[in-house]
């Protein structure tokens, strides 16, 4: 970012935010307040197009959110030439397709984790945006986190010698309640995986950047709430049962390039506490 400052100050950045749910939101606030934690030119960052589901709900997230113009088809956001930066906030499902347009388009790509769905869609998403050389960042935003950079440091200066082992719990509770309703995260078609695509995820980006690759692994998942109740009916009556796909639980224990040894684990139905990493 300083880097950008030094080079004109007068500089735009358009952003088109694909998906105005949880993370959307998020984003868009990051956005509005990006200036107040970083050195960057005041006006650098213009919330300009938000892509939705549907043009109304693209048009009244757009009002909310602060966002200049809004689209109920995200192909009209990539191809709109204002726009530089493609942010997909989207359901995981459409990651892949949306970000390879982008790539195509020249735009710069901020996709959420997961990347796609599966390793091999996300090496094809990668391998396309190193041929056409767009900037590009995934989500995993817990490592931008202060204290996990100062951990690297502690690490790479050998304050605590040789790290041999790395525990991370990523726990959640958003979940918990085995009556909350089904949605497109509990179905493999729409989410891939489940706690481990949504939460061990953060997990394993966090013990690579801290330990180093890691090299083998053996895992367990588990659906422990297998059915949940589909969306209710204005009158309240409960319209049935959906089946869940993906896993609530995922444990691993893994072995990393350097030799150490590590155990992840990932919820989204745990109560209590929450995550937490040891070294
Ligand atoms: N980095 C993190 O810590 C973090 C946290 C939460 C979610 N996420 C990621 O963010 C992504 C979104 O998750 P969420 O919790 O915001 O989900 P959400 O269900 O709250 O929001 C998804 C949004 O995408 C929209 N959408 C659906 N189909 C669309 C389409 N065809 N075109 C445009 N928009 C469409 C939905 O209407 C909704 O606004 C996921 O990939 C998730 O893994 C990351």
């Amino acid at each position: 970012m300083k880097n950008m400052r030094q080079d004109n100050d007068n500089k735009k950045m358009r952003v088109g935010l694909v998906g105005s749910g949880y993370m959307g939101k998020a984003h868009a606030i990051a956005y509005r307040n990006a200036m107040a934690a970083f050195a960057i030119p005041q006006n650098l960052l213009q919330c300009d197009m938000l892509a939705d589901a549907t043009p109304e709900l693209a048009q009244s997230k757009a009002l909310e959110l602060g966002f200049s113009r809004s689209t109920g088809d995200w192909k009209s956001l990539i191809n709109d030439p204002d726009i530089d930066v493609v942010d997909i906030c989207a359901p995981n499902f459409l990651h892949k397709e949306i970000a390879l347009a982008a790539i195509s388009a020249g735009k710069s790509v901020y996709s959420e984790k997961p990347l796609a769905l599966n390793a091999s869609d996300a090496k094809e998403m990668t391998e396309a945006a190193e041929r056409a050389g767009v900037k590009t960042l995934v989500g995993f935003n817990y490592v931008k986190n202060p204290t996990m950079q100062f951990a690297k440091q502690l690490i790479a200066r050998g304050d605590i010698g040789d790290v041999v082992h790395f525990r991370g719990v990523f726990n959640e509770d958003y979940l918990a309640d085995a009556n909350l309703p089904f949605s497109w995260r509990l179905q493999k078609q729409f989410a891939g995986t489940g706690a481990l695509n949504d939460l061990a995820s953060h997990l394993v980006q966090l013990a690579t950047h801290l330990v180093a690759p890691i090299t083998s692994l053996c895992a367990d998942l588990k659906v422990v709430h297998q059915h949940r109740p589909l969306a209710q009916n204005s009158d309240d009556s409960n319209t049935g049962v959906g089946e869940v796909e993906n896993d609530d639980q995922a444990h691993m224990m893994v072995r990393f390039a350097n030799g150490a040894q590590g155990t992840l684990e990932a919820s989204r139905i745990a109560w209590g506490r929450k995550k937490w990493f040891v070294i």
